[in-house]
């Protein structure tokens, strides 16, 4: 399902896309077919500076489960707009359409994103949206490109030489799709930018035009795409769009097209570098846990749990950490335990166990990638377990942890209601939720620390409160009390 390339030096991540237009492919499944032409290398986010991650969230209303985040720029303030106003976009638009409540399963939006291109020049940010609305996932992407020379952003057809330039592609696009089969439906395929509003370049300057689910063609049909050779889309690019090309092109040369054998090793596995400095069998312990990071407030926190000689878990998003493995490390080598809350965020009870495999896998690959050891924890997000989640999670030798003192720290944004919450809470055993992707909870934080510790409260790492009688793979656990409250 996924790939990493390293060549010399360069890494590129090639993600799980599916083979276009093949009947047999569900939109739940993706299929990584290496030759595909409509396979796109997207930029490792690690190797950009100045790259933040935002993150968008409802908090839990118990009705809609939302989780939007998107990249950030330092250098391209207008790309950054484009972006924040497409994410709110798509969450105004998702909560207008649901309902709150009373809905099970429970309507869903998740965006991610990944890098098409990035460098001082040109940004090209694909965004990848899911909604769940009751049976299936329907997933759509939009691409939205940056020009520094203009220091404009624009939407993909902003890659192409004007009217004409769309619809000459539209042309040669809807040309390749009508041989792929009579369930296209070629009267779809107009010159419209709403259509063609995800185009990239592949490694050889094909532009790859990507639809969403269902848009020209029954949903059966899942990721169509369609690459138009470079030689035949040339004339009809804007400037931007032969400088984005262009650049693709000149990525490719640095890495060429062979697949290498990449070295899998399993690393061992991640452990607090503290842990059994505390014995929870004779001292009160507790855990705090903070999800959804790494995200622009982790360092001040790592810096304010450092001053109070605290631990702590981090269940880090696969994408979030890929863009920043460095404070990855730090967590790692402060003394907390860095471990893994899938790679964007959806929830596992909604996907097949391929998808569940996939998006633990590639998160775990991504945090031993960057700490040199393998998460042993994995918090499902909003805490959905079902069967394939715990068969897939006993697989990949992982513990399932959840939590007993919810602050309820996206919903409220008051640091010290959040604090009250959890030191109320607490007890001995205690597995503490919080969110390192709020300021207001990262605001929370001394006083909860002050205060448990007042208490007499040990801050641990979530094995730690199990001591010598371990964690097993596939189990959930959501406290280590043996006393209630
Ligand atoms: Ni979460």
């Amino acid at each position: 399902m996924r790939k990493r390339r390293f060549f010399g030096g360069i890494a590129t991540l090639a993600f799980s896309l599916a083979a276009c237009g093949v009947a047999t492919a569900s939109p739940e499944r993706d299929v990584t077919v290496p030759a595909d032409p409509t396979m796109i290398d997207f930029v490792d986010p690690s190797k950009v500076g100045g790259l933040a991650t935002r993150t968008l969230t409802e908090g839990d209303s118990g009705g809609r489960q939302v989780h939007v985040s998107y990249p950030e720029f330092d250098a391209a303030p207008k790309l950054n707009e484009a972006v924040s106003k497409e994410a709110e976009r798509r969450l105004h638009d998702f909560v207008r359409s649901t309902r709150v409540g009373g809905l099970e399963p429970r309507p869903e939006l998740n965006m991610d994103w990944a890098l098409d291109a990035a460098t001082d020049d040109l940004i090209g940010v694909r965004l990848r949206t899911g909604e769940f609305l009751g049976a299936n996932w329907g997933n759509s992407t939009t691409t939205l490109w940056y020009d520094k020379q203009s220091d404009q952003a624009f939407t993909s057809p902003g890659l192409l030489d004007g009217d004409s330039g769309l619809h000459g592609v539209a042309e040669l696009v809807k040309n390749q799709l009508v041989k792929r089969g009579p369930e296209i439906d070629q009267n779809e395929v107009t010159a419209s930018a709403n259509l063609f509003d995800s185009l990239a370049f592949n490694r050889a300057g094909d532009l790859v035009a990507e639809f969403d689910d269902c848009q020209v063609g029954p949903c059966s049909l899942g990721r169509v795409a369609v690459a138009v050779p470079a030689r035949q889309v040339e004339p009809l690019l804007s400037p931007a769009g032969r400088r984005a090309q262009d650049l693709v092109r000149e990525t490719a040369m640095v890495a060429p097209l062979v697949t290498p054998k990449v070295m899998v090793s399993r690393s061992p596995d991640a452990v607090s570098q503290n842990a059994g400095s505390v014995d929870c069998k004779v001292r009160k312990c507790v855990a705090l846990t903070f999800d959804d990071g790494p995200g622009p407030y982790t360092a001040r926190l790592l810096d304010l749990l450092q001053q109070a000689d605290a631990r702590a878990t981090f269940f880090t998003l696969g994408a979030n950490a890929s863009a920043d493995p460095a404070i990855l490390r730090r967590m790692s080598k402060e003394g907390h335990l860095v471990a893994n809350h899938s790679w964007a965020h959806r929830d596992l009870a909604k996907l097949s166990s391929s998808k569940i495999a996939d998006t633990l896998g590639r998160t775990q690959d991504t945090i031993a990638g960057a700490i040199g050891q393998t998460p042993t924890l994995v918090r499902p997000p909003y805490g959905a377990v079902n069967i394939d989640v715990r068969t897939v999670a006993r697989r990949l030798g992982v513990s399932l942890v959840n939590w007993d003192v919810d602050t309820l720290d996206l919903r409220d944004r008051d640091p010290r209601l959040v604090a009250q919450r959890a030191v109320r809470g607490a007890h001995d055993g205690a597995i503490i939720l919080l969110h390192d992707i709020e300021r207001t909870t990262v605001d929370a934080v001394p006083d909860i620390l002050n205060r448990l510790k007042g208490k007499g409260y040990a801050l641990v790492t979530v094995p730690e409160l199990y001591g010598a009688a371990g964690m097993r793979p596939g189990n959930v656990y959501t406290s280590g009390a043996v006393s209630a409250p």
